[in-house]
């Protein structure tokens, strides 16, 4: 079917506390991957493209790849803007037909990114594309770290009323201890739940959990047998996902996991058939890795059997 509004897929995970995985791509076989395991879950989900993702893959390239997977499955597909850098490039992604975007002001004072956030809101509302924003810094809690600090990094709930209130925005990106990559936690992982709870009961908006890769051992094992390393790789454990969701996200970014499982794969590939020529045989066990992974997350995430 042809791409479907991210606002029409938050309502019913709000009220039915469920989240939407969002897995980042920037390559057909990604979006091939996403696509099957959508297909395969009856899971609704959401293909997300970065800045250099678009410059990566191109952004004709990229975007015709992701309309043309949703045109084949029965299943809702969004296809969203990650971390949009400026107004002009969350306009431009939603006039080539994106249906979310991201505009990540978070690094802007509180007053500039409600004003950066509002515009982006005033482009796209009219066209029922959803906006996301981001409040507060990603970044590992550290045991060591002062409260003062801590407070200063995670999301403030009244800060984030407002923030909603004034923006309209469709769903908001928290600060809650979780970090993009593959080295999030030093020691045990810790994420502020209790800093969900609260956003959450005062604003009633979906949320967003970026930097979400479980970076589980099994992954960083693989890869690291046939040579890659990742000393001190750690990420969110599964059952920070169900207590998240069950506390108000909607929504959960995966891009690292889908690079590890990758990298494991196409790096046993070649060790094991050195002989071999055609990229295809490398590729395509690749491509089941990662979509194995999506299935993985989209019952986890409590997606699956939903569209
Ligand atoms: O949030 C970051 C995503 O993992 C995208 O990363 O800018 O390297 O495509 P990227
Ligand atoms: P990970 O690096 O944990 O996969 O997070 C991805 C993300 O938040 C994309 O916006
Ligand atoms: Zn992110």
């Amino acid at each position: 079917m042809p791409l479907v509004s991210l606002i029409d897929m938050y309502n019913p995970a709000n009220k039915q506390r469920y989240a939407i995985g969002q897995f980042n791509v920037n390559k057909m076989e990604f979006v091939q991957a996403v696509m099957e395991a959508a297909e395969e879950t009856k899971s609704p989900a959401i293909l997300a493209a970065s800045t250099s993702a678009l410059k990566y893959g191109g952004f004709d390239y990229l975007i015709n790849l992701v309309k043309t997977g949703a045109e084949k499955v029965s299943v809702p597909i969004a296809l969203h803007l990650d971390h949009g850098a400026s107004i002009e490039d969350a306009q431009k992604c939603i006039e080539a037909g994106f249906t979310s975007v991201m505009i990540d002001a978070s690094h802007e004072s509180f007053e500039e990114n409600m004003r950066i956030t509002k515009e982006v809101v005033k482009i796209a509302h009219p066209r029922n594309i959803a906006v996301e924003a981001e409040l507060g810094r990603l970044g590992g809690i550290e045991d060591d770290v002062k409260v003062e600090e801590r407070e200063a990094f995670l999301t403030d709930p009244d800060q984030a009323v407002e923030f909603v209130e004034k923006t309209k925005c469709d769903a908001l990106a928290v600060a809650v201890g979780t970090s993009h990559g593959a080295y999030k936690f030093k020691g045990k992982a810790k994420l502020a739940f209790d800093r969900i709870d609260q956003i959450k009961k005062k604003t009633g908006i979906p949320l967003v959990l970026h930097g979400a890769s479980g970076v589980s051992p099994d992954l960083i094992e693989r890869a690291t047998k046939y040579g890659a390393e990742l000393p001190g790789a750690k990420g969110v454990p599964d059952e920070a996902y169900s207590e998240a969701i069950k506390l108000g996200i909607n929504k959960i970014n995966i891009d690292t996991d889908l690079r590890l499982g990758w990298l494991g794969t196409v790096r046993e590939e070649l060790a094991r058939n050195p002989k071999v020529i055609d990229p295809r045989k490398i590729l395509g066990p690749a491509r089941e890795t990662v979509k194995q992974i999506i299935i993985e997350k989209m019952k986890i995430f409590g997606s699956a059997g939903k569209a």
